[in-house]
C-alpha cells in the first residue's frame, strides 16, 4: 500500500473515497467538510440539518458525489465533540472509517483530518496518528478463507492530507512504521496454534531479524535442559513440539549495555496442561504468545525508528499440553536462577516459563525489565478488556510506562504490589508455589515474577484482557489488537530522548 501526503482542496482530490470529519453539537461542516460542502451546493449542511450526521464518535456516513468534487464518495466520520477530540479518537475514528471502506469496492482513499487543536499535538502528530488509524482500520486475518468476499477489493493507495508538506512525509514514515509492526504482531497472535508453533515463531522472529538487520538467537531444546531452564524445560515436556527460547538485539548504541530487555510470554496453545482447561473458548488460547508478539514487534518496529538505546527481547517458546510425559500437580521443577518452583495448578504456566526468561535478562545485566504476558484471567475480571494491568517493583519506571501508554493512547493501570500479597505464594515443600489462590490472582502472580528480578527495575503488563477483541472497533478487528506495542516503542523512544 501507498500512502503519499499532499496538501490544497479536497474537493479536488480524485480517489474512491474522502474521509473528512464532523464534530457532535456543531450545527454546520467545518474546514474540509465545509470546502466539499460548498463545491456540493450546501449538501453536507443538509444532512447535517435534517439529523442525519450528529457527529458522534465513531458515527459513519457515506455520500455519493457527483461531478462537482473528484471523490467518488465522501465518508463523513463522527468525532465527537471538537473540545473532546484526542490523538486515539482520530486514530480510532479514522481506523474505523478505513476498515468500514475495505468492505466496498474502492481501491484508493484520501484523509482529511487535519484540524487539530489538541492539546500538546502538532500537526505531524496528526498525519503520523491518522497514517496509523489507516493502517491498523485496514487489517484484516483473512488467509484461511478460499472464497474471498467483497472485502477483497484491496485498498492500494492512500493521499493523507496536511496543511503545509513541511515533515509531512518524514509523519507517514513515522506512522507506517508503527503500524506495520502492530499488524505483524497481530497476524502472528490471530495465526491458528498448528501453523503458529514455538519451532514457527523462531522462525518468523529469525526472517524478521535477517530483514532488519538485528542480533537473533535461537536456543533449541538441549540448550536450554543444558542452560537449566526447569520452567520452560517443564511446561514443553507434555507437548511433542519443541520449546525454543528466542533472543533478538537492536543495538542502539557502542555500549554493550541492555538498557531495556523486553521479555514475552510465548505459550503458542494454552491448554492447561493436565489441569485442563474447559473446552469452551479453549480456541481463544492460540493467543497465549501474544506476549511474545508484541515485544518482537515492537523490535521491528525500533530496528527502523533507530533510538539511541540497546533493546533485548526474550520469548520463551512452548505449547501446554497434557500428555503422559506432562509436568502435573504436586511436581517440583528448578528454575534458571536456581528457585524451586511447586506445581500447583499446571494451568498457572506462564509465570513458569517467563521465571526462567527474567532470570536470563537480569543475568545479561538488563538495566530495564517490562514483561508482557496473556499471564491471568484474574486481570481480565479486574480491569475488564480495556485496561492492560501493570505491576512493578519501581515507581519511576512504573510512571514511565504509564506516560508512555497514555501518549500512545493504550490504556495501562497500576495495580497493588504489597509485600502481604508474597504469603500467598509460599510452599511448603519448594521456595514458592505457583498459584496463589482464587483472589487477587493477578497480583499473586505478579509477585512470583518479582522473585526473579532481583533488584533490577521492572514492570509486568499483564495483557490476558487486551491482547483480543470479540468485536470489530475503532482501528481494531476482531482478533488480535497488538497491545502493548505502541505502548513499548513510545516507552523507548522516551527512554532514548532522554539520553541525550
Ligand atoms: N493464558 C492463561 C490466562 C488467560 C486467560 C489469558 C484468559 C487470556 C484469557 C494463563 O496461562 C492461565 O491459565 N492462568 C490461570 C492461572 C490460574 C490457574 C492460577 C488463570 O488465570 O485462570
Ligand atoms: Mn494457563
Ligand atoms: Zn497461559
Amino acid at each position: 500500500m501507498q500512502i503519499k501526503a499532499i496538501t490544497g482542496n479536497p474537493a479536488k482530490i480524485r480517489t474512491g473515497a474522502l474521509i473528512v470529519p464532523h464534530y457532535e453539537g456543531e450545527k454546520s461542516p467545518s474546514s474540509d467538510a465545509a470546502l466539499l460542502d460548498k463545491a456540493l451546493g450546501g449538501l453536507i449542511s443538509r444532512i447535517v440539518r435534517e439529523g442525519d450526521v450528529k457527529g458522534k464518535s465513531g458515527e459513519i456516513t457515506v455520500v455519493h458525489t457527483t461531478k462537482d468534487v473528484l471523490a467518488g464518495r465522501i465518508v463523513i466520520v463522527g468525532m465527537g465533540r471538537k473540545r473532546a477530540v484526542t490523538l486515539d479518537k482520530i486514530r480510532a475514528n479514522v481506523g474505523a472509517a478505513c476498515r468500514y471502506i475495505s468492505g466496498k469496492d474502492v481501491t484508493t482513499l484520501a484523509v482529511a483530518v487535519r484540524d487539530g487543536g489538541i492539546k500538546g499535538a502538532s500537526d505531524t502528530d496528526i498525519i503520523q496518528t491518522v497514517t496509523e488509524g489507516v493502517i491498523l482500520g485496514l487489517y484484516s486475518f483473512n488467509k484461511y478463507k478460499t472464497k474471498k468476499e467483497q472485502d477483497a477489493t484491496e485498498v492500494s493507495r492512500v493521499k493523507i492530507m496536511g496543511k503545509n508538506s513541511a515533515g509531512m512525509n518524514a509523519a507517514i514514515e513515522r506512522g507506517k512504521i508503527i503500524a506495520e509492526a502492530v499488524n505483524w504482531t497481530r497476524d502472528l497472535v490471530n495465526e491458528p496454534a498448528n501453523n503458529m508453533t514455538p519451532t514457527i515463531l523462531a522462525e518468523a522472529a529469525i526472517s524478521q531479524a535477517e530483514k532488519s538487520g538485528m542480533g537473533i538467537e535461537v536456543f533449541d531444546k538441549d540448550k536450554i535442559a543444558e542452560l537449566g531452564m526447569g520452567g520452560l524445560m517443564g511446561v514443553s515436556q507434555g507437548s511433542q513440539q519443541p520449546p525454543k527460547f528466542i533472543i533478538m538485539t537492536y543495538k542502539g548504541t557502542n555500549s554493550d549495555k541492555i538498557d531495556i530487555a523486553l521479555v514475552g510470554k510465548g505459550i503458542t496453545f494454552d491448554s492447561g496442561g493436565i489441569s485442563i482447561k474447559p473446552s469452551e473458548n479453549m480456541a481463544d488460547m492460540k493467543g497465549d504468545m501474544a506476549g511474545a508478539a508484541s515485544v518482537l514487534g515492537t523490535l521491528v518496529a525500533i530496528a527502523k525508528l533507530k533510538p539511541s538505546i540497546n533493546v533485548t527481547a526474550i520469548c520463551p517458546a512452548t505449547e501446554n499440553l497434557p500428555s503422559g510425559t506432562a509436568l502435573k500437580p504436586g511436581d517440583v521443577i528448578t528454575a534458571l536462577n536456581g528457585k524451586t518452583m511447586e506445581i500447583l495448578n499446571t494451568d498457572a504456566e506462564g509465570r513458569l516459563i517467563l521465571a526462567d526468561a527474567l532470570s536470563y535478562a537480569v543475568n545479561l545485566g538488563a538495566k530495564k525489565i517490562i514483561d508482557v504476558a496473556t499471564l491471568t484471567g484474574a486481570c481480565q475480571i479486574a480491569l475488564g478488556n480495556i485496561c492492560t494491568g501493570a505491576f512493578g517493583n519501581n515507581q519511576p519506571f512504573m510512571n514511565n510506562v504509564l506516560d508512555a501508554g497514555e501518549q500512545a493512547g493504550e490504556y495501562v493501570w497500576q495495580m497493588p504490589m504489597f509485600p502481604e500479597y508474597e504469603e500467598l505464594i509460599k510452599s511448603t515443600v519448594a521456595d514458592i508455589k505457583n498459584t496463589g489462590g482464587r483472589y487477587g490472582g493477578a497480583i499473586t502472580a505478579a509477585k512470583f515474577l518479582e522473585e526473579f528480578v532481583g533488584r533490577t527495575p521492572w514492570v509486568h503488563l499483564d495483557i490476558a484482557g487486551t491482547s483480543d477483541t470479540d468485536k470489530d472497533k475503532g482501528y481494531n478487528a476482531r482478533g488480535a489488537t497488538g497491545i502493548p506495542v505502541r505502548t513499548l516503542i513510545t516507552l523507548i523512544q522516551n527512554m532514548s530522548r532522554r539520553t541525550k
